[in-house]
C-alpha cells in the first residue's frame, strides 16, 4: 500500500480525536501528530500524570486545548462508556475518529501458566473496550463528515505463535471486528474502520516483549505516525475494512 509522506499540515483542522492509551508510546505519539495537524485531541487512559504530560506538550506546541478522560478499560461497563460518550459530546460537542492504542499485557509465556483471570483482563481492554467504547460513539462518529476508527493490531494477531498467547487472541479479534463493523456501516460510507499493525518499533510495549534488544536498533514511535496521519485523515477517505502493516514498508 502506498501512502502520502507527509499529511497535509492542517490535515485534521476542526476534527476532534479520541486517543485511548493516550498516556505513553503509540497513543502518545499520534495524540501529539494529531495535535500538530490541527485537531483537538480527547486524551483517554488510566493514569492522570502521563496523560496530564501530554496534555502539556500539546499545549506548549501550539496545539489546540485537549481533553482528558481518566478511564480504566478493564474496570468499565456499557453505562460507562455510554457516559464517557455523553461526556465527549458535553465538552467537545462532536467526534471525528478513535484511535484505539491502549492494550493490556502480561508477559510471553506458554498458555499453561496464564490464567483465566489475565484473558479476561486482555479480551476486555484488547477486544471488547475497543468494541463497546466505538459503539458508544457511533451516534457522535454519524454526526461527522468523515470519521475514522482505527483498531491498533499486532503481528502475532495475524500470524499466532507459541507464548502469545491471550494477547494474540485478543489482537486477532480485531480483524474480525474491523470486518463486521465495516460491512454494518456499508451504507454509513462517511465512517470507515481500520486496523493498523505497528510492526517492529520501539514502543514499551516491545520493551516488554524483547527486553533484551537494543531499542536504538528498531525504528521509533514518530518513524510511524505517516501511517497514523494518514489512515486517520482525508486522504483514506476511501480505505475501509483493511488490516493494515507499517512493517517493512516505507511511505513514500
Ligand atoms: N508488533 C506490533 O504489531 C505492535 C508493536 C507494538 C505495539 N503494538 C500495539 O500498539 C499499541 C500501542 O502500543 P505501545 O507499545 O505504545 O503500548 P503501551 O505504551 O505499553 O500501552 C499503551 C497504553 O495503554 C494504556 N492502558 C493499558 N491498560 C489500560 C486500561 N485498562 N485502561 C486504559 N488504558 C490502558 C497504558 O496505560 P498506562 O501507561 O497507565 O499503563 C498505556 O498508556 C497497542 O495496542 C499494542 O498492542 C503492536
Amino acid at each position: 500500500m502506498t501512502i502520502p509522506t507527509q499529511s497535509a499540515p492542517d490535515a485534521l483542522k476542526d476534527r476532534v480525536i479520541l486517543v485511548t492509551g493516550a498516556g505513553a508510546g503509540l497513543g502518545r505519539e499520534a495524540a501529539l501528530a494529531y495535535a500538530k495537524h490541527g485537531a483537538t485531541i480527547a486524551l483517554l487512559g488510566r493514569n492522570d500524570k502521563k496523560l496530564e504530560a501530554v496534555y502539556d506538550e500539546i499545549v506548549a506546541a501550539g496545539g489546540a486545548e485537549p481533553a482528558m478522560f481518566p478511564f480504566d478499560l478493564a474496570a468499565a461497563d456499557d453505562d460507562g462508556f455510554e457516559r464517557l460518550a455523553g461526556t465527549i459530546s458535553y465538552h467537545l460537542k462532536r467526534l471525528d475518529g478513535i484511535l484505539h492504542s491502549a492494550a493490556a499485557f502480561f508477559s510471553l509465556t506458554p498458555l499453561h501458566l496464564q490464567t483465566l483471570e489475565q484473558w479476561n483482563t486482555l479480551l476486555k481492554v484488547n477486544l471488547a473496550a475497543p468494541f463497546a467504547l466505538t459503539r458508544a460513539c457511533l451516534p457522535l462518529l454519524k454526526s461527522a463528515p468523515d470519521a475514522s476508527v482505527i483498531f491498533t493490531g499486532e503481528t502475532h494477531g495475524n500470524k499466532p505463535a507459541a507464548y502469545w498467547g491471550g494477547y494474540a487472541v485478543s489482537k486477532s479479534g480485531l480483524h474480525a471486528l474491523t470486518t463486521i463493523l465495516s460491512e454494518e456501516l456499508e451504507q454509513t460510507p462517511h465512517i470507515r474502520v481500520n486496523t493498523l499493525i505497528p510492526g517492529l518499533v520501539n514502543s514499551p510495549l516491545r520493551r516488554k516483549t524483547h527486553p533484551a534488544e537494543d531499542p536504538d536498533t528498531l525504528p521509533q514511535t514518530a518513524d510511524l505516525m505517516p501511517w497514523y496521519l494518514w489512515l486517520m485523515g482525508p486522504d483514506s477517505r476511501e480505505v475501509r475494512g483493511q488490516i493494515i502493516e507499517c512493517a517493512g514498508e516505507k511511505p513514500v
